[in-house]
């Protein structure tokens, strides 16, 4: 019997038929509708190996049905989904799909940070609404970019590559990591700060950091209230890092100047939320790395690495012992 693998969202056909040749393969067949835990399950009971997006929950219950499971790849290099300790418990190996997507969702990032501050999206619906009657001295205006300066929390790859793009803006770099990296303060002159440092001092603060039990929760109303009053802040990690509530807070009494967010809490955000209702937040549906060429680099990382694993190799990207 051929080993079987379930993926949990309608994928192209090209990027799954590597997997079709030689295993028995189903897909969840929506593209936009996760599929339901029910069905997860079931599927889990029968697989060799999954195929996941960041919105499923994969946990000690998937883990504990899941006898044959040997892999679960990824479709992220996020894997706050997944429990790692359970995975390695049940000798289950767990692949991401780490620097295929630090440019593009570098490129994102810097883009976000842009339209907040330079109010692109407020300022192209303000054209589509005829709002538009006169050029005005102030009308739309925003703050500058080159020469401020951005402080980047977590400088993994995609952090250091939003560096890059920041240094050709004629930017001032700070960051902080869990470790200094050298190579990027040698090559682009970023300067290794505390935390609190940075958010005292940065006019753009950009939050890169994996979310883990550390970074849970960690920009709340003390740290927003440390920014400056013109500060900007831009989430492109995780929506767990940051206690919205606070965050809205901080916004509403003109503690921070504006906020870019691809991400939140709950997702999709519930179209209500008083975030949504603000003119200085820009958000976005999580689409850091939604290019099609690097979407389809990520299924193809995910199809080898389930490949290497059912073959009896060590997949490219284990994130867990
Ligand atoms: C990831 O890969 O973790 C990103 O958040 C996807 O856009």
């Amino acid at each position: 019997m051929k080993p079987y693998i379930f993926i949990t969202r309608k994928l192209p056909d090209e990027a799954v038929e590597p997997l079709k040749n030689k295993y028995e393969v189903t897909m969840w067949d929506k593209e936009d509708v996760a599929v339901p835990r029910s069905v997860l399950l079931e599927e889990a009971k029968k697989a060799d190996a999954l195929l996941t997006m960041l919105s499923d929950k994969i946990d000690e219950e998937i883990f504990s049905v899941g006898e044959n499971l040997k892999v679960v790849a990824n479709l992220a290099v996020g894997y706050d989904n997944i429990d790692i300790q359970k995975a390695s418990e049940h000798g289950v190996a767990v692949c991401n799909t780490p620097d295929v997507l630090a440019d593009t969702t570098a490129d994102l990032t810097f883009a976000l940070l842009m339209a907040t501050a330079r109010r692109i999206v407020e300022a192209a619906e303000f054209v589509k609404e005829g709002k538009w009657k006169s050029w005005a001295p102030l009308l739309l205006a925003g703050h500058d970019i080159h020469h401020k300066t951005i402080g980047i929390v977590g400088m993994g790859s995609i952090g250091s590559t939003v560096a890059k793009r920041a240094k050709g803006f004629d930017m001032n770099i700070l960051y902080h990591n869990r470790s200094r990296k050298m190579d990027v303060e040698a090559e682009l002159g970023a300067i290794y700060c505390s935390f609190d440092e940075l958010v005292e001092s940065a006019d753009f603060i950009v939050c890169l950091t994996p979310l883990t039990a550390e970074t849970k929760d960690l920009f709340t109303k003390d740290v927003f209230k440390k920014m400056k009053k013109t500060a900007i802040f831009i989430n492109a990690s995780r929506g767990p890092v940051v206690n919205e509530e606070d965050l809205y807070q901080a916004l509403e009494a003109s503690d921070i100047a504006a906020a870019g967010l691809d991400v939140f809490e709950q997702e999709p955000i519930d179209p209500a939320h008083p975030l949504l209702k603000l003119p200085n937040v820009v958000a976005l549906p999580h689409i850091g790395s939604a290019s099609i060429e690097t979407r389809m680099d990520m299924m193809n990382m995910c199809v080898e690495n389930i490949d290497l694993v059912l073959s009896g190799q060590e997949s490219k990207t284990r994130v867990n012992k």
